[in-house]
């Protein structure tokens, strides 16, 4: 067999090309729209692309995966539940997918979203028993994929975990992120085995209600253009330009800067409206980073624009992203909402009141973020 795990230091995410250098048939799974690195390798090895597979609707990244259908025949496969618009083969938990002499044994696990399924390799002349597994975002590294992405549920995600762990242990897990905004304790490693997870995988240990739980409590903002990337990915709209693609410096100023600002500027608060309610910088306007493309033309291109967030990593981002948008005069807070309140500056609330947000901050600073931009 053929085995390719490519990592996205960009979004956090892990592709992978499965192959069987016997018939030369190749799997794609979790393609990013950077087709060009699956049809390197597909030309270099002389594969044939068979199967594209994406394990579920991303939020996070859009999939390269119809490209690849277009451009080699492949069949899109995704599971049966992903009601997406465009034509796919819908999948079944316990299918196989031949492939040479590799079987692709389709695992529903859903949990972070209903669709989700995991990928068990075998390959039958080296054992009857599976060697590893692709699990998209379910069982992550050190974590589980977070539930609330939309038709995501903690508890199938108890049980998808539950099910994964009684494979044995030296399977080895592949997860679809190695970073990110998909969950909130990744350890960082690209891959691990059902062994360790079972025994060092914090999430393992719980009872279903003390999971649920940890699951449900404090989760990291939605990930940039999450709106506009899952639609796309659905098939309801074409925003791919909504991936940030670019990295370019940004200017940044801290609170004093932001005091001092022109008379015309508009600030900009990116994080969750949950946040924003909780206390807001005054006369900032709040637009969830999730929905900057989606809602870009209540961004003015002729005005200054400051970004503003709790500490300043999501507002370096969103900025990152207006600049690729043509949308130049746009300054990043450093220290964000949290250096306003420490200095004991008053803040505004929205007009629902929250207790407390359930936003973590995220310690991941990828995706375009410079690591000055913490
Ligand atoms: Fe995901």
């Amino acid at each position: 067999m053929y085995f390719k795990q490519i990592l996205d230091e960009r979004c956090g995410c892990a592709s992978y090309l499965v192959a069987s250098r016997r018939s030369h048939e190749a799997a794609v799974i979790d393609p990013s729209t950077q087709t060009e690195q699956y049809e390197g390798l597909l030309r270099e090895r002389n594969f044939q692309l068979r199967y594209v597979i994406d394990t579920h609707v991303h939020a996070d990244h859009v999939s390269g995966a119809r490209e690849l259908r277009a451009k080699h025949g492949a069949e899109l496969c995704m599971h049966e539940s992903a009601g997406v618009t465009y034509p796919f083969r819908p999948l079944k938990d316990g299918e196989e997918l031949p492939l040479g002499q590799l079987r692709l044994c389709v695992l529903h696990t859903p949990g972070h979203r209903i669709e989700l399924v995991s990928v068990l390799i075998v390959n039958p002349p080296r054992s009857p028993e599976p060697s590893m597994v692709l699990t998209g975002d379910s069982l992550l590294v050190g974590d589980v994929g977070r539930p609330d992405f939309g038709g995501g549920d903690p508890s199938s995600q108890y049980e998808s975990l539950t099910r994964l762990l009684r494979l044995p242990d030296w399977v080895a897990v592949f997860p679809g992120h190695f970073e990110g905004p998909c969950g909130k304790g990744m350890c960082g490693r690209p891959s691990t085995t059902i062994g360790f997870e079972r025994l060092y995988n914090p999430l393992a240990r719980l009872e279903r209600g003390a999971f649920v739980a940890t699951l449900t409590d404090g989760v990291p903002a939605r990930p940039l253009n999450m709106t506009a990337i899952e639609a796309t990915n659905r098939g309801t709209a074409d925003m791919a330009w909504a991936m940030l693609t670019t990295a370019p410096e940004i200017r940044e100023i801290d609170i004093t800067g932001l005091e001092s600002r022109p008379a015309d500027a508009l600030v900009l608060d990116v994080r969750e409206p949950e946040e924003y309610a909780h206390g807001h910088v005054p006369g900032a306007t709040s637009l969830p980073q999730a929905d900057l493309a989606t809602r870009l033309g209540e961004v003015p291109p002729d005005r200054p624009v400051f970004t503003l967030c709790e500490r300043g990593t999501r507002s370096y981002r969103a900025a990152q992203f207006l600049v690729q948008m043509g949308i130049v005069q746009v300054t990043s807070v450093r220290g964000g909402t949290a250096a306003w309140r420490a200095a004991g500056k008053p803040l505004a609330l929205g007009e629902v009141r929250v207790a407390k947000p359930r936003v973590t901050e995220s310690e991941w600073i990828h995706a375009g973020a410079t690591p000055h931009g913490t």
